[in-house]
């Protein structure tokens, strides 16, 4: 089975190692999109022909499964893509607001995008998961996958710090890493938020891969599979 997995950039390949725990044979074609990064301040019309033009490559080259490693584009475009191909099995990468809800930590951090925190998806599954108790700050963290996916430390410790200096005093319980892009900073924010669990969906999303494929009597691979990476800044 050859499994599509997109992003707009590096990011998504957190997504891609933890797939690789979870289904290590089969052949996966990662679609790194550097040319449209970020995503994230993107309109919806943008996205839309961004993320169908992946799709199409994608499908062209045999894949029945993609795996939207992207926050972004599943909050987005997801129920797009999903009318659009019919003939496709999406898996989508959502913030993992649920298991952050479901451990029971008051005081949430969410930071994602400032397209995905704007998302009518992402405000159904706080709806849908907080608990009276819980308090959930939303950060829209504008130029954070950017500066990771350019590698600007620089840029990246400002935006971590600012966000720090605002939440410091909230007593914030748990992060959730709501872009793919954040996990690959661990260690940064976990340098201004010592102590405090960082949450991300990538085992949520590749348990659900494996699923989705079973699910549509699709075979798992026994024999080795194979890794591409194709970068559209390279054309
Ligand atoms: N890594 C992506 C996400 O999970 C997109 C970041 C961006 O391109 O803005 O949202």
């Amino acid at each position: 089975m050859k499994i599509g997995v997109f992003d707009s950039g590096i990011g998504g390949l957190t997504i891609l190692q933890e797939l690789l725990n979870v289904l290590p044979n089969e052949d996966y074609l990662y679609y790194q999109d550097s040319l449209n990064n970020p995503y994230g301040d993107k309109d919806d019309d943008t996205l839309r022909v961004i993320v169908s033009k992946i799709v199409d490559y994608l499908k062209g080259e045999g894949c029945k499964v993609i795996v939207v490693a992207c926050n972004t584009a599943t909050t987005r475009c997801i129920s797009y893509l999903r009318d659009k191909y019919k003939d496709l099995i999406f898996i989508g990468t959502e913030p993992a607001v649920k298991v952050a809800c479901d451990k029971g930590y008051d005081n949430i951090l969410v930071m994602a995008t400032p397209a995905t925190i704007a998302s009518e998806r992402l405000s159904v599954l706080v709806a849908n998961n907080k608990k009276e108790k819980e308090k959930i700050y939303l950060v829209g963290c504008s130029g954070l996958a950017s500066a990771i996916e350019n590698n600007d430390v620089k840029r990246q410790e400002e935006i971590i710090r600012d966000i720090y200096n605002k939440y410091a005093l909230k007593d914030i319980k748990a992060i959730v890493l709501g872009c793919t892009h954040y996990p690959l900073i661990k260690d940064l924010i976990t340098k201004y938020f010592k102590d405090i669990p960082l949450i991300d969906g990538s085992l949520g999303v590749s348990l659900e891969c494996k699923r989705q494929i079973l699910l549509h009597g699709m075979e798992i691979n026994k024999g080795r599979g194979k890794v591409i990476i194709y970068n559209s800044k390279n054309g």
